[in-house]
Protein backbone atom coordinates (compact mmCIF):
# COMPACT_ATOMS: atom_id res chain seq x y z
CA UNK A 1 0.00 0.00 0.00
CA UNK A 2 1.21 3.80 -0.84
CA UNK A 3 0.76 6.64 0.92
CA UNK A 4 1.32 9.60 0.13
CA UNK A 5 2.31 12.66 3.19
CA UNK A 6 1.51 16.34 2.92
CA UNK A 7 2.60 18.57 5.61
CA UNK A 8 1.99 22.60 5.65
CA UNK A 9 0.75 23.37 9.30
CA UNK A 10 3.88 25.88 10.07
CA UNK A 11 6.79 26.69 8.15
CA UNK A 12 7.96 23.70 6.74
CA UNK A 13 6.16 22.04 3.33
CA UNK A 14 6.77 18.34 2.95
CA UNK A 15 5.76 15.45 1.02
CA UNK A 16 6.67 12.10 1.53
CA UNK A 17 5.54 8.52 0.05
CA UNK A 18 5.45 5.73 2.26
CA UNK A 19 5.40 1.98 1.55
CA UNK A 20 3.34 0.03 3.70
CA UNK A 21 4.21 1.09 7.51
CA UNK A 22 8.18 2.35 7.26
CA UNK A 23 9.68 2.39 3.95
CA UNK A 24 10.28 5.69 2.83
CA UNK A 25 10.74 5.86 -0.89
CA UNK A 26 10.67 9.66 -1.50
CA UNK A 27 10.48 12.87 0.79
CA UNK A 28 11.09 16.13 -0.25
CA UNK A 29 11.01 19.11 2.07
CA UNK A 30 11.22 22.81 2.21
CA UNK A 31 12.27 25.30 4.66
CA UNK A 32 10.69 28.89 4.87
CA UNK A 33 13.27 29.74 7.50
CA UNK A 34 14.24 32.44 4.68
CA UNK A 35 10.72 33.75 4.13
CA UNK A 36 10.81 34.71 7.80
CA UNK A 37 14.14 35.56 8.77
CA UNK A 38 13.74 39.55 9.02
CA UNK A 39 10.80 39.01 11.25
CA UNK A 40 11.80 37.09 14.41
CA UNK A 41 9.15 34.74 13.71
CA UNK A 42 6.80 32.96 11.77
CA UNK A 43 4.21 35.18 9.85
CA UNK A 44 0.62 33.09 9.12
CA UNK A 45 0.24 35.17 5.82
CA UNK A 46 3.62 34.97 4.56
CA UNK A 47 4.23 31.03 5.40
CA UNK A 48 0.86 30.18 3.86
CA UNK A 49 2.09 32.16 0.48
CA UNK A 50 5.01 30.15 0.75
CA UNK A 51 3.60 26.74 1.38
CA UNK A 52 1.22 27.97 -2.07
CA UNK A 53 4.27 28.31 -4.48
CA UNK A 54 6.32 25.43 -3.24
CA UNK A 55 3.75 22.43 -2.93
CA UNK A 56 2.82 21.67 -7.10
CA UNK A 57 7.38 21.25 -7.30
CA UNK A 58 7.58 19.69 -4.06
CA UNK A 59 5.16 17.19 -5.46
CA UNK A 60 5.90 16.40 -8.64
CA UNK A 61 9.60 15.63 -7.13
CA UNK A 62 8.06 13.38 -4.73
CA UNK A 63 6.63 11.55 -7.15
CA UNK A 64 9.52 11.30 -9.70
CA UNK A 65 12.07 10.44 -6.68
CA UNK A 66 9.99 7.26 -6.12
CA UNK A 67 9.05 6.93 -9.97
CA UNK A 68 5.62 7.13 -9.15
CA UNK A 69 2.46 8.70 -10.80
CA UNK A 70 -0.97 9.51 -8.55
CA UNK A 71 -2.07 6.34 -10.39
CA UNK A 72 0.19 4.27 -7.88
CA UNK A 73 -0.88 6.35 -4.83
CA UNK A 74 -3.62 4.19 -2.35
CA UNK A 75 -4.25 6.69 0.31
CA UNK A 76 -3.62 10.33 0.71
CA UNK A 77 -3.25 11.95 3.96
CA UNK A 78 -2.77 15.86 4.60
CA UNK A 79 -2.23 17.44 8.10
CA UNK A 80 -5.15 19.28 9.41
CA UNK A 81 -4.31 20.56 12.27
CA UNK A 82 -3.17 21.73 15.05
CA UNK A 83 -1.21 24.72 13.22
CA UNK A 84 -1.41 28.35 11.49
CA UNK A 85 -4.57 28.23 9.54
CA UNK A 86 -3.17 29.87 6.36
CA UNK A 87 -0.51 27.10 6.01
CA UNK A 88 -3.01 23.66 7.18
CA UNK A 89 -5.20 25.38 4.28
CA UNK A 90 -2.69 24.76 1.77
CA UNK A 91 -1.66 21.30 2.35
CA UNK A 92 -5.00 20.68 3.40
CA UNK A 93 -6.95 21.44 0.47
CA UNK A 94 -3.62 19.84 -1.70
CA UNK A 95 -4.56 16.71 -0.25
CA UNK A 96 -8.57 17.07 -0.74
CA UNK A 97 -8.14 17.68 -3.93
CA UNK A 98 -5.93 15.14 -5.11
CA UNK A 99 -7.84 12.65 -3.21
CA UNK A 100 -11.06 13.91 -5.25
CA UNK A 101 -9.68 14.04 -8.36
CA UNK A 102 -8.14 10.84 -8.44
CA UNK A 103 -10.78 8.89 -6.52
CA UNK A 104 -8.30 8.03 -3.64
CA UNK A 105 -9.40 7.29 0.13
CA UNK A 106 -8.23 10.43 2.38
CA UNK A 107 -7.40 10.82 5.81
CA UNK A 108 -6.87 14.22 7.67
CA UNK A 109 -4.11 13.68 10.10
CA UNK A 110 -3.41 15.44 13.30
CA UNK A 111 -0.16 16.81 13.80
CA UNK A 112 1.38 15.68 17.26
CA UNK A 113 -0.58 12.08 16.36
CA UNK A 114 1.63 12.20 13.59
CA UNK A 115 4.87 13.46 15.48
CA UNK A 116 4.53 10.43 17.97
CA UNK A 117 4.18 8.13 14.76
CA UNK A 118 7.46 9.57 13.25
CA UNK A 119 9.22 7.38 16.24
CA UNK A 120 7.20 3.95 15.25
CA UNK A 121 8.86 4.25 11.49
CA UNK A 122 12.29 3.17 12.42
CA UNK A 123 10.79 1.22 15.83
CA UNK A 124 8.33 -1.44 15.27
CA UNK A 125 9.29 -3.01 18.48
CA UNK A 126 7.96 -0.57 20.72
CA UNK A 127 5.01 -1.61 23.18
CA UNK A 128 1.62 -0.25 24.64
CA UNK A 129 1.03 1.18 27.08
CA UNK A 130 4.09 3.95 26.57
CA UNK A 131 4.75 7.63 28.13
CA UNK A 132 4.65 10.46 24.98
CA UNK A 133 6.91 13.26 25.80
CA UNK A 134 6.00 16.04 22.69
CA UNK A 135 8.20 18.45 22.43
CA UNK A 136 8.11 21.48 19.23
CA UNK A 137 8.19 25.29 18.59
CA UNK A 138 4.46 24.84 19.53
CA UNK A 139 3.66 21.99 22.42
CA UNK A 140 5.42 20.86 25.28
CA UNK A 141 3.06 17.84 27.20
CA UNK A 142 3.08 14.64 27.92
CA UNK A 143 0.64 11.45 26.92
CA UNK A 144 -0.40 8.46 28.38
CA UNK A 145 -0.49 6.47 25.09
CA UNK A 146 -2.49 3.56 26.13
CA UNK A 147 -3.01 1.79 22.87
CA UNK A 148 -2.64 3.00 19.41
CA UNK A 149 -4.07 6.03 19.22
CA UNK A 150 -5.56 6.27 22.39
CA UNK A 151 -4.62 9.20 24.45
CA UNK A 152 -4.82 11.21 27.67
CA UNK A 153 -3.24 14.52 28.74
CA UNK A 154 -1.36 13.85 31.46
CA UNK A 155 0.39 17.60 31.94
CA UNK A 156 0.96 20.33 29.85
CA UNK A 157 2.84 24.01 29.95
CA UNK A 158 1.24 26.50 31.34
CA UNK A 159 3.13 29.19 29.08
CA UNK A 160 6.21 28.60 26.51
CA UNK A 161 6.64 25.83 24.61
CA UNK A 162 10.11 24.55 24.81
CA UNK A 163 10.76 25.10 21.07
CA UNK A 164 9.77 28.53 21.67
CA UNK A 165 12.06 28.94 24.54
CA UNK A 166 14.57 28.15 22.40
CA UNK A 167 13.53 30.33 19.44
CA UNK A 168 13.32 33.15 21.51
CA UNK A 169 16.71 32.72 23.33
CA UNK A 170 18.49 32.08 20.26
CA UNK A 171 17.45 35.31 18.81
CA UNK A 172 18.34 37.55 21.68
CA UNK A 173 21.89 35.48 21.50
CA UNK A 174 21.84 36.23 17.78
CA UNK A 175 22.06 33.11 16.42
CA UNK A 176 20.30 31.99 13.33
CA UNK A 177 16.50 30.34 13.13
CA UNK A 178 15.38 28.09 13.96
CA UNK A 179 17.55 28.57 17.40
CA UNK A 180 17.01 25.27 18.85
CA UNK A 181 20.34 23.67 16.57
CA UNK A 182 21.93 26.52 17.53
CA UNK A 183 21.61 26.76 21.30
CA UNK A 184 22.07 22.94 21.02
CA UNK A 185 25.14 22.99 19.63
CA UNK A 186 26.45 25.99 21.38
CA UNK A 187 25.79 24.19 24.35
CA UNK A 188 27.25 20.99 23.99
CA UNK A 189 30.30 22.90 23.14
CA UNK A 190 30.87 23.89 26.44
CA UNK A 191 32.15 22.86 29.81
CA UNK A 192 30.94 25.61 31.84
CA UNK A 193 27.41 26.73 32.52
CA UNK A 194 25.66 29.68 34.73
CA UNK A 195 23.19 28.16 36.71
CA UNK A 196 19.29 28.40 36.15
CA UNK A 197 16.78 27.46 38.48
CA UNK A 198 14.35 24.72 36.11
CA UNK A 199 11.23 25.66 36.94
CA UNK A 200 8.47 23.68 39.09
CA UNK A 201 10.89 20.87 39.33
CA UNK A 202 10.05 19.70 42.66
CA UNK A 203 5.85 20.35 41.95
CA UNK A 204 4.03 16.94 42.36
CA UNK A 205 2.42 17.43 39.22
CA UNK A 206 3.49 16.50 35.56
CA UNK A 207 3.28 20.23 34.20
CA UNK A 208 6.01 22.55 32.61
CA UNK A 209 6.58 26.25 32.67
CA UNK A 210 9.40 27.66 29.72
CA UNK A 211 8.49 31.31 30.24
CA UNK A 212 10.73 32.04 33.44
CA UNK A 213 13.65 30.34 31.65
CA UNK A 214 13.46 32.66 28.83
CA UNK A 215 13.68 35.82 31.37
CA UNK A 216 16.58 33.91 33.48
CA UNK A 217 18.51 33.87 29.85
CA UNK A 218 17.57 37.38 28.88
CA UNK A 219 18.58 38.73 32.29
CA UNK A 220 22.01 36.87 31.64
CA UNK A 221 22.24 38.39 28.45
CA UNK A 222 21.47 41.68 29.55
CA UNK A 223 24.70 41.02 31.75
CA UNK A 224 26.47 39.95 29.13
CA UNK A 225 27.40 36.93 30.75
CA UNK A 226 29.16 34.34 28.21
CA UNK A 227 26.80 32.96 25.57
CA UNK A 228 27.63 29.25 25.60
CA UNK A 229 27.63 29.52 29.45
CA UNK A 230 23.72 30.79 29.00
CA UNK A 231 23.02 28.36 26.55
CA UNK A 232 24.50 25.25 28.51
CA UNK A 233 22.64 26.44 31.61
CA UNK A 234 19.49 27.04 29.62
CA UNK A 235 19.64 23.65 28.46
CA UNK A 236 20.92 21.57 31.48
CA UNK A 237 17.32 23.18 32.94
CA UNK A 238 15.31 22.21 30.50
CA UNK A 239 16.64 18.52 30.26
CA UNK A 240 16.22 18.15 33.74
CA UNK A 241 12.86 19.35 34.32
CA UNK A 242 11.96 17.41 30.76
CA UNK A 243 13.07 14.15 32.51
CA UNK A 244 11.97 14.92 35.79
CA UNK A 245 8.14 14.81 34.63
CA UNK A 246 8.41 12.15 32.17
CA UNK A 247 9.90 10.16 34.67
CA UNK A 248 7.00 11.02 37.04
CA UNK A 249 4.63 10.42 34.59
CA UNK A 250 6.56 6.72 33.63
CA UNK A 251 6.22 5.94 37.93
CA UNK A 252 2.06 7.35 38.06
CA UNK A 253 1.17 5.27 35.00
CA UNK A 254 3.86 2.30 35.40
CA UNK A 255 4.54 2.12 31.67
CA UNK A 256 7.77 0.40 30.66
CA UNK A 257 8.38 2.42 27.38
CA UNK A 258 8.70 5.57 27.02
CA UNK A 259 8.80 8.00 22.94
CA UNK A 260 9.87 11.49 22.69
CA UNK A 261 8.69 13.65 19.66
CA UNK A 262 8.28 17.13 17.92
CA UNK A 263 10.94 19.18 16.47
CA UNK A 264 12.82 19.46 19.98
CA UNK A 265 13.34 15.54 20.24
CA UNK A 266 16.19 16.30 18.17
CA UNK A 267 18.23 17.85 20.51
CA UNK A 268 21.67 15.90 21.13
CA UNK A 269 21.80 16.39 25.31
CA UNK A 270 18.06 15.31 25.62
CA UNK A 271 18.70 12.23 23.91
CA UNK A 272 22.09 11.63 25.72
CA UNK A 273 20.97 12.03 29.32
CA UNK A 274 16.83 11.10 28.31
CA UNK A 275 19.20 7.36 27.26
CA UNK A 276 21.29 7.55 30.51
CA UNK A 277 17.95 7.35 32.83
CA UNK A 278 16.27 5.28 30.94
CA UNK A 279 18.89 2.78 30.83
CA UNK A 280 19.21 2.52 34.28
CA UNK A 281 15.45 1.88 34.91
CA UNK A 282 15.18 -0.46 32.86
CA UNK A 283 12.96 1.33 30.51
CA UNK A 284 12.79 1.09 26.50
CA UNK A 285 13.61 4.66 25.27
CA UNK A 286 12.64 5.96 21.23
CA UNK A 287 12.85 9.08 19.84
CA UNK A 288 12.82 9.26 16.05
CA UNK A 289 15.62 9.32 13.15
CA UNK A 290 16.77 12.82 12.94
CA UNK A 291 14.85 13.41 9.52
CA UNK A 292 11.45 12.83 11.13
CA UNK A 293 12.18 14.84 14.13
CA UNK A 294 11.20 18.45 12.73
CA UNK A 295 8.05 18.34 10.80
CA UNK A 296 7.83 16.26 7.83
CA UNK A 297 5.60 14.52 5.14
CA UNK A 298 6.36 10.70 6.34
CA UNK A 299 5.17 11.18 9.68
CA UNK A 300 2.36 12.58 8.30
CA UNK A 301 1.80 9.59 6.01
CA UNK A 302 2.62 7.27 8.68
CA UNK A 303 -0.56 8.76 11.16
CA UNK A 304 -2.73 8.40 8.23
CA UNK A 305 -1.17 4.70 7.23
CA UNK A 306 -1.93 3.73 10.60
CA UNK A 307 -5.44 5.45 10.97
CA UNK A 308 -6.75 3.93 7.44
CA UNK A 309 -5.69 0.12 8.77
CA UNK A 310 -7.97 0.98 11.99
CA UNK A 311 -10.71 1.85 9.66
CA UNK A 312 -10.86 5.48 9.69
CA UNK A 313 -11.80 7.40 6.48
CA UNK A 314 -12.05 11.56 6.48
CA UNK A 315 -14.72 13.29 4.21
CA UNK A 316 -13.71 15.74 2.29
CA UNK A 317 -15.54 18.44 3.65
CA UNK A 318 -13.41 18.66 7.12
CA UNK A 319 -12.05 22.04 7.91
CA UNK A 320 -8.47 22.71 9.15
CA UNK A 321 -8.14 23.56 12.92
CA UNK A 322 -5.73 25.50 14.91
CA UNK A 323 -5.95 23.86 18.34
CA UNK A 324 -7.56 20.49 19.24
CA UNK A 325 -5.95 18.39 22.39
CA UNK A 326 -4.98 14.33 21.10
CA UNK A 327 -7.59 13.44 23.45
CA UNK A 328 -10.61 14.89 21.36
CA UNK A 329 -9.87 12.79 18.75
CA UNK A 330 -11.97 10.45 19.83
CA UNK A 331 -15.28 13.15 19.62
CA UNK A 332 -14.84 12.06 15.63
CA UNK A 333 -14.88 15.47 14.09
CA UNK A 334 -11.56 14.31 11.81
CA UNK A 335 -12.53 11.24 10.83
CA UNK A 336 -15.30 8.52 10.69
CA UNK A 337 -14.86 4.54 11.10
CA UNK A 338 -16.04 2.30 8.60
CA UNK A 339 -17.12 -1.20 9.41
O1 LIG B 1 8.01 20.03 15.44
P1 LIG B 1 8.60 21.24 14.82
O2 LIG B 1 9.36 21.08 13.51
O3 LIG B 1 7.52 22.31 14.54
C1 LIG B 1 6.40 22.47 15.34
O4 LIG B 1 5.44 21.66 15.18
O5 LIG B 1 6.47 23.36 16.20
O6 LIG B 1 9.54 21.91 15.93
C2 LIG B 1 10.31 23.03 15.65
C3 LIG B 1 11.05 23.43 16.91
C4 LIG B 1 11.74 24.78 16.78
O7 LIG B 1 11.37 25.57 17.87
C5 LIG B 1 13.23 24.42 16.82
O8 LIG B 1 14.04 25.43 17.37
C6 LIG B 1 13.21 23.17 17.67
O9 LIG B 1 12.07 22.47 17.22
N1 LIG B 1 14.43 22.36 17.53
C7 LIG B 1 15.30 22.13 18.54
C8 LIG B 1 16.37 21.37 17.98
N2 LIG B 1 16.09 21.16 16.66
C9 LIG B 1 14.90 21.78 16.40
N3 LIG B 1 15.28 22.49 19.85
C10 LIG B 1 16.32 22.12 20.60
N4 LIG B 1 17.37 21.42 20.16
C11 LIG B 1 17.46 21.01 18.86
N5 LIG B 1 18.50 20.34 18.42
ZN1 LIG C 1 5.56 19.93 14.47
Amino acid sequence: MITLGIESSCDDTSIAILQDDAKLLSMVCKSQVELHKDFGGVVPEIAARGHSEAIFDILQKALSDANLTMKDIDLVAATAGPGLMGPLLVGLTMGKTLAFKHQKPFIGVHHLEAHFSANFLTRPDLEFPMIGLLVSGGHSCIYYIKNAGEYKLIGETRDDAVGELYDKVARNLGLGLPGGPFVDKMASQSHESIPFTPPLLHSKEVEFSFSGLKTQALIAIEKSLDKAHIAKGMQDAVVKVLLKKTLLAVQNYQCKTVIIAGGVSANSQIRSEFEVECKKRKLNLSYPDMKYCTDNGAMVARAGYDRYQMGYRSDLNIDAFSRMSLEDLKKGSLWKKSS
